[in-house]
């Protein structure tokens, strides 16, 4: 065995204690992001080895076979399933009633020299509980091939772990550039891996529509190339058949990560004002152009003709129909009201509606997609701009201007829920740099992430059961080649995962940077490009 994997856990043995650590002062040798809720390190290691087996229940077989997919390729064993080999050492997962207190996705992880026991209330909490030993493990189990040299070795160890928050996401535009299914399965392993749960795709925008819809092939025919007089690269354009999301829904559900679709409107829609040109207020011809080039026109569909609503709605349905998360999101950020102003179908629907301004006609626009969404037994998540002209009391808000944090507080007062990717610590396209004190913020650092804190300043004694989690945008617009958009991301999202996870009472800077430097080893076998700086 290499000195390096004994290290740690030499470590461990010096730190071994009786009685729960808090992770702010977690021994060194645990290197688990993020950190679990409470930790008690005993003597002692477990090793897997060629003798080692799996146990579990019918309820949870599918888990034994993702965690011996997880554990077989880099170590060789082939670790049979309910094949008890008596006396040997043995992971077993099991579910119990007695965990309700630790929730859908929480868990038990007991380890003595003999057994690794998972316990948890439900299999979400089983999944959760593996990705933990998994990290527990030298990274080198990440590999996909054979690992020669390498002992299996862990430390003995109780941990009690739930998440603090519900909601732990991360956006992707694939409107400005497109990211294919090999890339998006990449993230998803990467999320699950540090307990992250929704991948909220942003599938339209100006700069492309990316997904087929049977009814309007036209959309996918013309709207997600981009003109070729911009000579954008080919990967970067392109659309998901339906198909490939039916693939990476099931992909991302049996990594416990929902995937939420968006679909935009009424603003950023040039991409389909291109193919259908009435839908605006001034039906003039709309071009798809790459961000910042070409002359920008018509943005957003006219609120005053029923065709707008006859194809969002026949839109709606198949997307529905596609994606089984609870939610749709539909955008509804930065809408360019100037057209509604002059326009005589938006003029005469704010008459014939009553309402007062162009504001309360957008806000009448998102209620009556509601209408229709809710119809259906969904959801809808907005941007926070939906809270202009009166906000529904059943829309869920995804706050993102930060500063604006007042939105946050109306809205949960009112009882909404909120999604919090504030542009102050979460918007992962903007350069990192920048001490996490300044303010307003030149860069967002990953230590400016880490130090984010959604329940915080004027949202200190908000209701929390309406804050639902936090989420990281990222824009495509600049940074639009992989490994560019992963330098961008990483390791800014292992900061987030933790904030999302971790009470803020557990969570310690110094503590983290240790744990990232060795997480970087697990990124670069996640095929994964990152930024090796913890400014
Ligand atoms: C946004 O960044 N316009 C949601």
């Amino acid at each position: 065995m290499k000195l390096i994997f004994l290290v740690p856990f030499l470590i461990i043995s010096l730190c071994a204690m009786k009685g729960p650590l808090t992770a702010g002062e977690a021994p060194k040798g645990i290197l688990i992001i993020p950190m679990p809720g409470e930790i008690t390190v005993l003597n002692g290691t477990f090793v897997m080895n060629g003798k080692t087996s799996i146990q579990a229940g019918q309820d949870i077989l599918v888990k034994a076979e993702q965690l011996r997919a997880y554990l077989s390729p880099a170590s060789g064993y082939m670790l049979p399933i309910n094949k008890i080999i008596s006396g040997e050492n043995l992971i077993e997962l099991k579910l119990s009633n007695e965990l309700s207190s630790l929730g859908e996705e929480g868990y038990k992880l007991n380890i003595t020299n003999q057994k690794v026991l998972i316990t948890a209330y439900k299999i979400t909490g089983i999944f959760w509980g593996i990705q933990t030993l998994r990290q527990l493990f030298p990274n080198e189990i990440l590999r996909e091939a054979e690992v020669a040299g390498v002992t299996w070795m862990i430390p003995c160890v109780n941990i009690v772990d739930k998440p603090r928050f519900k909601w732990r996401g991360l956006m992707i535009d694939y409107s400005r550039t497109f990211w294919n299914t090999r890339h998006t399965k990449k993230y998803i392993d990467a999320m699950a891996f540090y307990k992250m749960n929704r991948l909220h795709m942003h599938l339209t925008d100006d700069q492309g529509w990316r997904l087929q819809i049977d009814k309007y092939p036209e959309l996918t025919a013309k709207a997600s190339k981009f003109d070729t007089i911009y000579h954008e690269p080919k990967e970067r354009e392109g659309f998901y058949s339906k198909d490939d999301i039916r693939e990476l829904v099931r992909y991302a559900a049996a990594k416990n990560i929902e995937i939420i679709p968006e679909i935009e409107m009424p603003g950023h829609t040039s991409e389909v004002l291109s193919v259908f040109p009435g839908l605006s207020c001034t039906g003039e011809l709309v071009s798809i152009h790459p961000n910042g080039k070409g002359k920008v026109n018509a943005k957003e569909f006219c609120a005053g003709k029923e065709e707008t609503f006859t194809l969002l709605q026949n839109v709606l349905s198949e997307v529905i129909e596609l994606f089984p998360s609870k939610y749709v999101h539909i955008g509804g950020d930065e809408c360019d009201k100037a057209r509604w102003e002059k326009c005589p179908f938006d003029q005469k629907r704010i008459k014939d509606e009553g309402l007062k301004d162009e504001n309360e006609l957008q806000s009448w626009f998102v209620r009556r997609i509601e209408k229709f969404i809710n119809s259906k037994g969904k959801k809808l998540i907005g941007w926070d701009e939906i809270s202009q002209g009166g906000l529904s009391k059943s829309a869920t808000v995804m706050f993102w201007r930060g500063g604006k944090e007042k939105i946050v507080l109306d809205a949960v007062n009112q009882g909404n829920d909120v999604i919090m990717t504030p542009t102050s610590h979460l918007y992962f396209d903007y350069p990192y740099g920048g001490k996490y004190t300044d303010y307003p913020y030149n860069g967002i650092s990953t230590e400016r992430v880490y130090a984010y804190e959604p329940c915080s300043g004027i949202l200190k004694n908000v209701n929390p059961e309406h804050i639902l989690g936090v989420q990281a945008n990222f824009w495509s617009h600049i940074d639009r080649t992989e490994p560019r958009m992963d330098r961008q991301i990483f390791p800014r999202l292992l900061s987030l995962a933790e904030v999302g996870w971790t009470e803020s009472k557990n969570r310690n800077w110094d503590n983290f940077s240790l744990r990232l430097k060795h997480q970087y080893k697990s990124l670069d076998f996640l095929n994964i490009y990152y930024m090796d700086t913890n400014n």
